[in-house]
């Protein structure tokens, strides 16, 4: 099955091109390794409104996929988890267990990171941390359910 993924890298310095994206870049190329297409890339500042709209308009280009950086953590400007739950019909709370617990064996300040999942309409939303080795790590962590998730959330459901 063709995995189309979006990439959203949520920054208020990267937005304003105070610095490069970085993880941005990292994502996509990780994603490519695993086979996904590349279908939609945004940058946005750490603000809700701009967070949720770059998700619609990825699932609106055909991503079933979606991956965030950035604006998990506890900075007040950090507000990637408010943003995709208030669109979210539900939480995997299982990817952000094992991304923090996976992190923490690499660093301690992994356990700051809110990082999570969800399924927003019938994507599957998955919210990486900032640091583009970070992002890259979690989502190597998460990896081998996606595939599955994915082709879960597309099936047409049958009526009983
Ligand atoms: N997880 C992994 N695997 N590797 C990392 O380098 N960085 C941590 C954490 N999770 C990190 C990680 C740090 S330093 C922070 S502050 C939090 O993710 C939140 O990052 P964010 O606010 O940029 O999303």
């Amino acid at each position: 099955m063709q995995i189309d993924v979006g990439i959203i890298t949520i920054s208020d310095r990267a937005s304003r091109g105070l610095y490069d994206d970085l993880g941005g870049p990292a994502l996509r190329q990780a994603a490519e390794g695993y086979g996904w297409k590349v279908g939609s890339e945004a940058l946005v500042p750490d603000e809700q409104r701009d967070i949720q709209r770059a998700i619609r308009e990825a699932i609106n280009k055909g991503c079933s996929l979606v991956l965030t950086t950035g604006g998990t953590g506890v900075a007040l400007r950090d507000v990637t988890p408010e943003a995709v739950r208030a669109i979210a019909i539900r939480e995997l709370p299982g990817f952000g267990e094992v991304m923090r617990a996976e992190s923490m064996k690499i660093t301690p300040n992994a356990i700051l990171s809110r990082s999570l999942a969800a399924v927003v309409d019938r994507a599957l939303v998955i919210c990486l941390p900032g640091k583009p080795r970070g992002a890259v790590e979690c989502l190597g962590f998460v990896v081998g359910a996606i595939p599955h998730c994915v082709e879960v959330l597309q099936e047409v459901p049958t009526s009983c």
